[in-house]
């Protein structure tokens, strides 16, 4: 893989921004749905709070679209600068077309390339290190990427759920990558990786196309079926997590010739704050080194980094020349960092 130097151009975060609904859900409100309590969730994830739409009045692209409206403003452009847009998420608003054409429309652009991106947690580190790409080429100039959820709809608010609902919440991020030639700044390299083998730990198996039609979801449509919410194998996912993490942050490191002691901030997708604790042990990173806000949003999947990096930065924790490096880990499993000289 080519470094850095070897291209004309580098790609430098330029704009940040996100949204959150502004509806609170406390552990307290979801225990009069379930049988969960706070201090069980607490424990388990160190989620206080998340947020929920108010149904009907958000969708993912809805969400995505606000995130994107601040990006591209804090980056000092109009939407009519952005050469292309990419849009992470697991919870489209159609089964398709995907969202990213719903940003070209509702930000009134001009007709730009739109790809949508099926990475889950790991989704925006894909669409960070694709949008990456197309800029040290010299192919684009300003690409937007936005990672936004829509999580509450789907998730089935009985006991029978609660393992695997008490932990996501809604939420979208965004920011605009802007082609920049110093190339000592910006995006300085993105590792990505999948192993298949453990696809169904962590998924959704219905609604489905491809081998499974419609027809046969609608025959098994009974009370007790459950693939229509998303199942999570939660000891093996918690496990491969800590592991694919490590290995990952540590590979961003190495390939820029960098140590542990040279991390500024690491951003760890918000899956749980017992792995991202379990990383900056591992690590020996202190707590001014890593950001996490789960406690207050929830595992808001592609759209915890960016909503995390855009906090940390409005808080005044990332500043220029900083060492940040972005990691995630989710379904499919997939995962990846990203290391940026900001
Ligand atoms: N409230 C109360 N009790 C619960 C709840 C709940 N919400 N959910 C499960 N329980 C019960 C279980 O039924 C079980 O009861 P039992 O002992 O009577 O059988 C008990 O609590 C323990 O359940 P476990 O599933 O063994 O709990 P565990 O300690 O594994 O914690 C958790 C579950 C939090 C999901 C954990 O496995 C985990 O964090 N896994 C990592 C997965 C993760 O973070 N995923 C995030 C999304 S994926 C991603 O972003 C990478």
């Amino acid at each position: 893989m080519p470094t850095i130097q070897e291209h004309m151009y580098n790609s430098r975060i330029a704009g940040l921004g996100f949204y959150v609904p502004e509806n609170v859900v406390t552990n307290d409100d979801l225990s009069k749905l379930m049988d969960t309590s706070d201090e069980w969730i607490q424990e388990r994830t160190g989620i206080k709070e998340r947020r929920h739409i108010i149904k009907g009045e958000e969708t993912t692209s809805s969400m995505g679209v606000k995130a994107a409206k601040m990006a591209i403003s804090n980056a000092g452009l109009t939407p009519d600068d952005i050469d292309f847009i990419v849009f992470a998420t697991l919870s489209p608003d159609y089964y398709f077309p995907g969202p990213g054409v719903m940003v070209q429309r509702d930000l009134e652009m001009k007709t730009v390339g739109a790809v949508d991106i099926r990475n889950q947690c790991s989704g925006f580190v894909y669409g960070i290190s694709l949008a990456d790409q197309y800029i040290k080429t010299g192919m684009y100039e300003n690409v937007l990427v936005i990672g936004s959820e829509l999580h509450s709809t789907g998730l089935d608010m009985t006991t029978r759920g609660r393992d695997v609902s008490v932990i996501f919440g809604d939420g979208a991020g965004s920011v605009v990558l802007r082609r920049e030639e110093n190339l000592e700044k910006g995006i300085l390299s993105s590792h990505l990786h999948s192993e298949g083998q453990h696809a169904e730990e962590l998924s959704v198996i219905a609604p489905a196309m491809g081998t499974r039609w419609v027809t046969d979801i609608l025959e098994a449509n009974d009370p007790d079926d459950t693939s229509y919410f998303p199942y999570m194998n939660g000891k093996f996912v918690f496990k491969n997590a800590v592991v694919r993490f490590s290995e990952v942050i540590r590979e961003g490191l190495e390939k820029n010739n960098l140590g542990v002691e040279d991390i500024d901030m690491l951003i760890p997708h918000q899956a749980n704050l017992r792995i991202a604790q379990f990383i900056q042990k591992k690590f020996k990173l202190s707590d001014d080194q890593v950001y996490n806000n789960i406690m207050y949003y929830g595992n808001t999947t592609a759209a915890s980094i960016p909503i995390a990096l855009t906090e940390a930065w409005q808080k005044g924790k990332i500043k220029d020349g900083d060492l940040v490096i972005l990691a995630a880990f989710g379904s499919g499993f997939t995962w990846g960092s990203v290391v940026i000289r900001w």
